[in-house]
């Protein structure tokens, strides 16, 4: 089964793709922990990302496109967290993988600036987790916890500005196609993870 988070910046999509990778033995894949383990290191990709994600724009389609498209080579079943985001990217995708369901996390735009500028990620593994859940290390891998660069006010506003622009029409290209599924995504953790898990084995 290949499946798509969609929703907000902040709206658990990387959170959720770990846990429901785990249970269902899907492949995560997420173009933004890609570009960023890029920036980490200095590659030539991880340069042209850059500009791009410390001014919240989106990357070009045309270099995330290909970056995915090389990503699920030899993959049975992934689950792509961040992408696509634009009609252009979702477009190119069914060009290339069958995608069968597209998990929206619908979140009231409020809740989601608490979230961003509280979050931690492990510098080792990526894992987000949230300042108020007490962890002093990746409850993942025991990772040092640090925070992202694009994760202050200014460059938040900037992704939401890009999210309603470029990524919102896909809530409506996707429940036209008819493999929408809308969890709303408010509560524990654990309570979104079963909510997704039970409309994936629907
Ligand atoms: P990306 O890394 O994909 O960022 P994003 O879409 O802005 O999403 P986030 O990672 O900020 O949020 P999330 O929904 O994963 O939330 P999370 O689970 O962490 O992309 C970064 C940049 O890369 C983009 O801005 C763009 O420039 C570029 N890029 C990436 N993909 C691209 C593409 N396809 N095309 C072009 N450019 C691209 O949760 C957030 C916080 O909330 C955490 O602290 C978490 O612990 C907490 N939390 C989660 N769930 C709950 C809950 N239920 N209750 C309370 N807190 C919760």
């Amino acid at each position: 089964m290949n499946v798509i988070m969609l929703g907000p910046p902040g709206s658990g999509k990387g959170t959720q793709s770990v846990f429901i990778a785990r249970k269902m033995g899907l492949t995560p894949l997420s173009t933004g922990a890609i570009f960023r383990k890029n920036i980490a290191e200095k590659t030539e990709l991880g340069k042209l990302a850059e500009s791009y994600i410390a001014d919240g724009k989106l990357v070009p389609d045309e270099v995330t496109v290909n970056l995915v498209k090389d990503s699920v080579k030899g993959t049975d079943g992934v689950i792509l967290d961040g992408f696509p985001r634009t009609v252009a990217q979702a477009e190119a995708l069914e060009t290339f993988l069958k995608v069968d369901k597209v998990v929206y996390l619908d979140v009231e735009f409020d809740a989601l600036l608490k979230r961003l500028t509280g979050r931690r990620e492990c510098r080792k593994c990526g894992a987000p987790t949230h300042i108020s859940l007490g962890f002093t290390s990746c409850p993942q891998c025991g990772g040092e916890l640090i925070q992202r660069a694009d994760d202050t006010e200014e460059v938040i506003t900037k992704r939401f500005t890009e999210y309603e622009k470029a990524t919102s029409p896909l809530v409506e290209f996707y429940s036209k196609k008819g493999n929408l599924v809308r969890i709303e995504a408010k509560g524990s953790i654990e309570e979104i993870t079963e909510k997704i898990f039970e409309a994936l084995e629907k």
